[in-house]
């Protein structure tokens, strides 16, 4: 099978999340890493593109310049992926798409609704693919946790709660650290800090695992830093489409807790438990039972799960293979062939929905508020 084309926007040296993609996307061959626009700094971006192996004439100053160079090359890139600052994304994404690129967009989609609306919309019309990198849906032990639930084997769901809170912006030295700094600033990160930034990772964990959609919500939002416009830190109780209870708290100044990203599920005749930090392992209680550990590569898992799970039980996979796991499922999607549970730009939409709903929720003293975007009511 020849490999597909890949780009990248955005990822430079010493970002965050710029290596997760360049080990997922090129983990199982299926792509290639031709072209990149990898820094806000031209200069610095060129260089680095190079010193990661892309030929000098694709390695781009900027987005502009990539797309001007891709779209009429007859090796053009299969698949882009936006890892640049929020406030970017939907600008990139809607010329990649409009000039007929896949695109793989970071979170949060756009800025507002109506962008994630025009993002749905422009996908259909191109047919052209636009995932979002909700990276912790593509654990195996997450995709076991979702088949479980669908198969009705802890019964009706009454309650989920998820937590994305970590200890990571206590300090408050925001200006003092510009991979910090533009998460607060509404110019760059919109109308909400940590809820854009990690509530929606966890809400979209928590869709994703029930197979339903967030309905309504309450939020409270609090700057505890003071200097913070933004919130870094959010209580969000909502209900689904299906009448399910759902917590959430998300905190950028919860020291004591790592990387945070953990849920639990709570049906009629079963409970399940997952966090981040123990990735390989879910707990699953049956009513009257014991808990017991369910661990990535063992036999039994659903096929879903067993097909994500890339070396023997016991040895330890992580976020770099989660996220190499949309890709492959990327790469089957452009392909032509079909896979469930790619987070797409309805993914990206709905949680864009949710964040100004929460806003708009905090805003009023945590009333209840329409969570769905205009479009999928
Ligand atoms: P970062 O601040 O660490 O790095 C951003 C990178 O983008 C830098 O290399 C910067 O030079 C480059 N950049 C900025 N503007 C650019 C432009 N116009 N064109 C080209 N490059 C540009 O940011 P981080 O943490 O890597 O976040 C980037 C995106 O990824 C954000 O949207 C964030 O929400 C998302 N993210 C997603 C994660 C996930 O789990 N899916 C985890 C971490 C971040």
């Amino acid at each position: 099978m020849t490999k597909l084309r890949w780009g990248m926007i955005g990822g430079g040296e010493g970002s965050q999340i710029g290596p997760a993609h360049r080990l997922g996307a090129q983990a199982d061959g299926n792509f290639s890493f031709e072209a990149a626009a990898l820094d806000v700094d031209p200069e610095k971006g060129r260089a680095y593109a190079q010193s990661l192996g892309i030929a000098p004439d694709r390695a781009y100053g900027n987005w502009q310049e990539m797309l001007a160079g891709e779209k009429d090359r007859p090796d053009r890139i299969d698949l882009v992926t936006v890892a640049t600052p929020n406030a970017t994304h939907f600008e990139i994404t809607k010329a990649f798409l409009d000039a007929g690129f896949h695109v793989l967009c970071e979170k949060p989609m756009t800025m507002t609704v109506e962008e994630g609306e025009e993002i749905v919309r422009l996908a259909e019309s191109t047919g052209r693919i636009c995932a979002v990198n909700y990276c912790y849906s593509a654990y195996p032990m997450v995709r076991q946790m979702r088949a479980m639930v669908a198969k009705g084997e802890i019964g009706a769901v009454r309650c989920v709660v998820a937590n994305f809170s970590h200890g990571h912006h206590a300090a408050g030295d925001d200006d003092a650290n510009p991979r910090v700094r533009w998460r607060y600033d509404p110019a760059q990160a919109g109308v909400s800090g940590q809820m854009a930034d990690c509530g929606i990772h966890a809400l979209h964990l928590a869709s994703f695992i029930l197979g339903d959609e967030v309905r309504s919500l309450s939020a409270d939002f609090a700057s505890t830093v003071s200097a913070r416009v933004l919130e870094d830190d959010a209580m969000v109780n909502f209900r689904t489409e299906k009448g399910t209870v759902g917590r959430l708290w998300t905190s950028t100044i919860a020291l004591g807790r790592m990387h945070g990203l953990d849920i639990q599920v709570f049906g009629e005749t079963g409970g399940l438990r997952w966090a981040s930090e123990q990735p390989n392992q879910a707990y699953y209680q049956r009513l009257g039972g014991r808990v017991e550990i369910m661990e990535k590569a063992e036999s039994g898992l659903h096929t879903d799960a067993a097909r994500l799970c890339r070396v023997a039980i016991a040895h330890p996979e992580g976020f770099p293979l989660a996220v190499a796991n949309i890709y492959v499922d990327l790469a089957a999607r452009i392909r032509g062939e079909a896979r469930d549970g790619l987070p797409s730009a309805a993914d990206g939409l709905r949680s864009m929905a949710a964040v100004h709903a929460a806003v708009d929720s905090a805003r009023h003293e945590g009333a209840w508020v329409d969570a769905r975007p205009p479009m999928f009511r």
